[in-house]
C-alpha cells in the first residue's frame, strides 16, 4: 500500500474514526470507549506509517546527503511541516519552534527570562501541574514571587471534597477578568496560563486576558495543550507573545513533538540558549533574521516526527476544525445533559460552550478519591471505558474528541448510572 495514501484520503469523521487504532478491542474482542484524549490521543494509523515511510525516506536520502548532493528533497518535505502547523495556527512559520511537548516549550518561554530575586510571575489557578512546577522552583530557587489568579470564588470553586447541588465551578470569564486587573501589576513580568484547563476543561478568556496584561508591559504565555485540534485557535488574533501546544492529544498525533510559538517582537528578548545574533555591519543586531526554529532548534531533530506532526495538521485540517468543534460540542452537551440526570452525581465543568470544551469533570456526592479511582477502575474493567481520575477536585475526567459517537455517549451514560450509586 502506498504510505502517503490512506491519510490523503481522510476528510470526514467516519473516516477518521475508521483510522483510529481505538477500535482494536481487549482479549475479549470488545472495543474500547476511548475518552482520554486529554492526555493521549490515539496516533492515527495513516500517520503511523507516514512516519515509518518518513525514516525510510530520510535513510535512502542520507546516500545524497553524503554525496553532498544538492536538494535534497526530504527535509524541503521536513520543512513543509512547520508551514502546516503555522497556517494551523494563523501564524507565519518563521514564529514556529518545534520542541518536544507543551511542557519544554512553556518552561523554555518562562526560563527566557533572567529571573531575578522579587519578580513577580503570574498563574492562574487552573494551570497544569506543568506550570506550577516551573513557578514554584523558580520561588525556591530565585526568589520569584508567585501571584496565583483566581478564576472562580473560593466558595463556589469545584474542589476536593466539594460536593455543591448547584452545576459548575462557578467559574466565569469576567470574575476571572476582574480578577487579572486588580492583581497583575506592572511589576509583573510575564502571564502564564491555560487557553483550556486540563482539570475541569474550563475556557479562559485568553484574548482580553493578553490585552490586559499588554497594556501593563506584561507579556503573556498560553499553554494550549488541550484547546489545538477542538477548536480553531488563531494565535496571531491572540496576541500573546508565547504560545505553546503539542500534537499527541487532540490533533492525534505523535508524542514527543510540541512547539512554542514566539512572536516577532519577543524574539528581541526571548534567547535561553544564547544563539548568536546576526549583526548588520555596523555590529547592530538584525532582528529580522532570527526565527523561533534558529532561537532553539539545536543538533539533530526528528525528521520523522516533524512529519508526522504536519500530517495530524493536515488530516484534521482537511476534517475542518469547525466541523470537529460541532461534533464534540453537540456530544458533550448530549453527556452533560445524560449525567445531570444521574443520582448523586455533578457536573464539575461549566456549561455554555464558549467559556468551555470537550472536556467533561464529575464528581460524586460524598465522593473520596478511592471512590473516584473505583469508578475510572470499573468503568473500564466493566465497560471498557478509558476516562482519568482528576485530583486537585476529586473527580473523574471525560474528554470528547472527533472519533467519539453519540451512541459511545450512551454507552457511557448507562454505566455511569449502574456504577455510581454503588461505588
Ligand atoms: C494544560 C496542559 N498543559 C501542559 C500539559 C503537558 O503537556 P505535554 O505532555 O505536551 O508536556 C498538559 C498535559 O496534560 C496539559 O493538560
Amino acid at each position: 500500500m502506498n504510505a502517503n495514501r490512506g491519510d490523503l484520503d481522510i476528510s470526514t469523521l467516519a473516516q477518521l474514526r475508521a483510522d483510529i487504532p481505538l477500535h482494536a478491542s481487549d482479549h475479549k474482542g470488545r472495543p474500547y470507549i476511548y475518552l482520554n484524549t486529554c492526555t493521549f490521543g490515539p496516533v492515527l494509523r495513516s500517520i503511523q506509517r507516514r512516519m515509518a515511510a518518513a525514516l525510510r525516506a530520510e535513510n535512502e536520502e542520507i546516500i545524497a546527503i553524503r554525496a553532498k548532493e544538492p536538494g535534497v528533497r526530504f527535509y524541503g518535505r521536513v520543512e513543509k511541516a512547520r508551514h502546516t502547523v503555522a497556517e494551523m495556527l494563523g501564524v507565519p512559520a518563521d514564529d514556529v519552534a518545534w520542541l518536544y511537548n507543551t511542557t519544554t516549550a512553556s518552561r523554555l518561554a518562562i526560563m527566557s527570562f533572567d529571573w531575578q530575586p522579587g519578580d513577580k510571575l503570574a498563574v492562574t489557578d487552573v494551570e497544569h501541574l506543568s506550570t506550577h512546577s516551573v513557578a514554584q522552583g523558580l520561588a525556591q530557587g530565585r526568589g520569584v514571587e508567585v501571584t496565583v489568579i483566581p478564576s472562580a470564588e473560593a466558595n463556589r470553586q469545584a474542589r476536593a471534597g466539594a460536593f455543591d447541588s448547584e452545576d459548575g465551578p462557578g467559574y466565569t470569564p469576567s470574575f476571572f477578568l476582574e480578577r487579572l486587573d486588580r492583581l497583575l501589576t506592572p511589576d509583573h513580568r510575564l502571564l502564564v496560563m491555560s487557553h483550556v484547563s486540563n482539570i475541569d476543561g474550563r475556557r479562559l478568556p485568553v484574548a482580553e486576558a493578553t490585552r490586559l496584561a499588554r497594556a501593563r508591559g506584561v507579556r503573556t504565555l498560553i499553554d494550549g495543550a488541550q484547546s489545538l485540534g477542538m477548536f480553531p485557535v488563531n494565535v496571531q488574533e491572540i496576541g500573546a507573545e508565547f504560545y505553546s501546544g503539542s500534537v499527541h492529544k487532540w490533533l492525534m498525533g505523535p508524542p514527543g513533538i510540541g512547539f512554542l510559538v514566539i512572536s516577532r517582537e519577543a524574539r528581541q528578548n526571548y534567547n535561553p540558549h544564547h544563539a548568536p545574533i546576526p549583526t548588520d555591519a555596523s555590529g547592530k543586531p538584525c532582528y529580522s533574521q532570527v526565527t523561533a526554529a534558529t532561537l532553539n532548534e539545536l543538533g539533530t531533530s526528528n525528521a520523522a516526527l516533524r512529519i508526522g506532526a504536519g500530517a495530524c495538521v493536515e488530516i484534521m485540517q482537511r476534517v475542518g476544525l469547525e466541523t470537529i468543534e460541532k461534533h464534540v460540542r453537540a456530544l458533550t452537551a448530549q453527556l452533560r445533559a445524560g449525567l445531570r440526570a444521574v443520582p448523586g452525581i455533578r457536573v464539575a465543568s461549566p456549561d455554555a460552550w464558549e467559556i468551555s470544551s470537550s472536556i467533561t469533570t464529575i464528581q460524586l456526592h460524598e465522593g473520596s478519591p478511592a471512590r473516584c479511582q473505583r469508578l475510572v477502575e470499573r468503568l473500564l474493567d466493566d465497560y471498557r471505558i478509558v476516562v482519568k481520575v482528576r485530583p486537585e477536585i476529586c473527580g473523574v475526567r471525560m474528554g470528547i474528541a472527533a472519533f467519539n459517537t453519540a451512541a459511545e455517549i450512551e454507552q457511557v451514560l448507562t454505566a455511569v448510572a449502574q456504577l455510581a450509586p454503588a461505588i
